[in-house]
């Protein structure tokens, strides 16, 4: 009888374990990650674990349209240029082993709005998207933004603020870059279901639904063999891809096998970039070559991309993996680093090589291609302008920037530094603001106000003298602190007597 007791309290005591276990793994993914668990599911969710979203695999005529079920269905998918869906339908079955369904609407007509509705038993999910233009065409605008890891709520706004822009213009519903590291983990299903594709975050979801998502592998793919079974793009050796769209032609570089001179993939980039005779190309990578502080410049990209760049004349490669904006300018190619999309926000630093501009913030690209020219700004969820700068390109093929209008929050480091006793700070404000400059010694004390007043947009500089401080300052370490709108930046500076 004892030993019978013992036996049933062991086998509770190991269901409470159990309990207690997934509970706390899961209160732990919500405070590790800021997310909330995954809500109850909405009738419209009965079936769905990803709801229908576009890739875009180079053919001009086709759209794919994605998305993956709780369990087997037969699904019908339907579109048109109308929402009476009446130019074509279809039954789908599923593939693998985890209920993925696709399909791809084919025999469209170029830079043609359709849309289209997906029936997945109890589900219905309608989108819209803009076929791709006409090779022809000499005029293209297009998104491009990453680093939406770990914070879909921040994630969301970016969505928003890229959905509200192709409200106020339609001819912005075309596709959208990813610079990579989508989810912390892309190993786990997890994270894609719950980070990603989660019903939660409506303005993620609808970006997914009505903008083709052309991204590019991030570190945090980890394997990727779940980045590729979610976006199976025509890959290259199932790593590498180009594609063309309306004027541009598109070079998608996976960083984490090799490509450097000589490999498989530099041979293929090399010969990918000499065969396109689109005027404008670009290149889609993670870890970008010039940037501002937190992960390094890759050297990869400055030996072996760069000069591929001044080859072919690209005007932009888009980077990310430090999670800011930042803009730097080699030998007439443009390193964006655009990896605001979510992730935890870094500071950069705009006294690195080549920068040009620097903002914090979640923020997302717009790039208009007309004709000879090409225009570019970044926006932070607030809506606020944070870069802008223009490229053209002359009849050779040749580009130039011009039109730079450094048009963000920055705040320079003192020079001279360290300073004995005076030294001048720079900072930028986008837009009339009311701006605070205040130094602090080491133990947070304030001991000086430069700026406590309403400031016009543009650039400043402002004199500090440490002598006339109360009292004169010892030598030792200071730091200065801009306050400006939302924005907050401090950095160091050494008075040395
Ligand atoms: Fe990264």
């Amino acid at each position: 009888m004892i030993t019978y007791f013992s036996r049933i309290s062991k086998s509770k005591y190991v269901i409470l374990i159990f309990i207690a276990v997934s509970f706390i793994s899961l209160l732990t993914g919500e405070i590790l990650h800021g997310y909330p668990l995954s809500k109850v599911k909405s009738a419209q969710w009965t079936n769905t674990r990803k709801a229908p979203y576009l890739i875009y695999n180079g053919n001009a005529n086709q759209m794919e349209v994605h998305w993956q079920l709780t369990s087997t269905k037969t699904c019908t998918i339907e579109w048109g240029t109308d929402t009476s869906y009446s130019d074509g339908s279809a039954n789908t079955a599923e593939y693998g082993s985890s209920h993925q369904h696709k399909y791809v609407i084919d025999n469209l007509t170029p830079g043609a709005k359709y849309y289209y509705k997906v029936i997945a038993g109890s589900d219905a999910h309608t989108g819209s998207f803009y076929s791709a233009p006409d090779t022809s065409a000499t005029q293209l605008k297009f998104f491009a933004y990453g680093d939406t890891r770990s914070h879909p709520e921040d994630h969301d706004k970016v969505a928003r603020g890229i959905l509200s822009e192709i409200n106020s213009n339609p001819d912005f519903q075309t596709l959208v870059l990813s610079v990579g590291d989508l989810v912390s983990d892309g190993e786990q299903e997890y994270y894609w279901d719950d980070e990603f594709f989660n019903e939660s975050y409506s303005h993620i979801n609808q970006m997914f639904a009505e903008l083709p998502y052309q991204s590019a592998r991030g570190n945090h793919e980890g394997n990727c063999i779940l980045f590729n079974k979610y976006f199976p793009y025509p890959y290259v050796n199932f790593h590498y891809w180009s594609f063309d769209y309306g004027p541009a032609h598109f070079v998608v570089i996976d960083q984490y096998i090799n490509y450097s001179t000589g490999s498989a993939q530099y041979n293929w980039i090399d010969n990918d970039l000499a065969a396109s005779s689109k005027p404008w190309k670009f290149i889609l990578l993670h870890e970008p070559g010039w940037t501002a502080g937190g992960h390094s410049n890759n050297q990869d990209v400055q030996n072996y991309i760069q000069p591929l760049c001044v080859k072919y004349h690209v005007p932009i490669v888009f980077g990310g993996h430090n999670h800011y904006y930042a803009r730097a300018d080699v030998n007439g190619v443009t390193h964006i680093t655009t990896g605001g999309g979510g992730a935890p926000l870094y500071n950069p630093d705009p006294s690195y090589p080549n920068i040009v501009v620097t903002a914090k913030s979640h923020h997302y690209c717009k790039i208009v291609l007309d004709n000879n020219m090409l225009y570019f700004s970044a926006y932070n969820v607030g809506g606020t302008l944070i870069d802008t700068f223009s490229v053209e390109r002359n009849p050779s093929g040749l580009i130039s920037n011009n039109e730079v209008h450094p048009a963000e929050f920055y705040l320079k480091q003192n020079f001279p530094n360290p300073f004995n006793p005076q030294t001048s700070i720079e900072f930028s404000i986008p837009q009339n603001e009311f701006v605070t400059l205040k130094i602090n010694d080491v133990l947070g004390r304030e001991v000086a106000t430069l700026v406590n007043s309403k400031q016009s947009q543009g650039k400043h500089s402002v004199q500090f003298n440490a002598g006339s401080a109360i009292c004169g300052l010892p030598s030792g370490i200071y730091f200065y602190t801009l306050r400006a709108g939302g924005y907050i930046a401090t950095k160091k500076m050494i008075l040395m007597k």
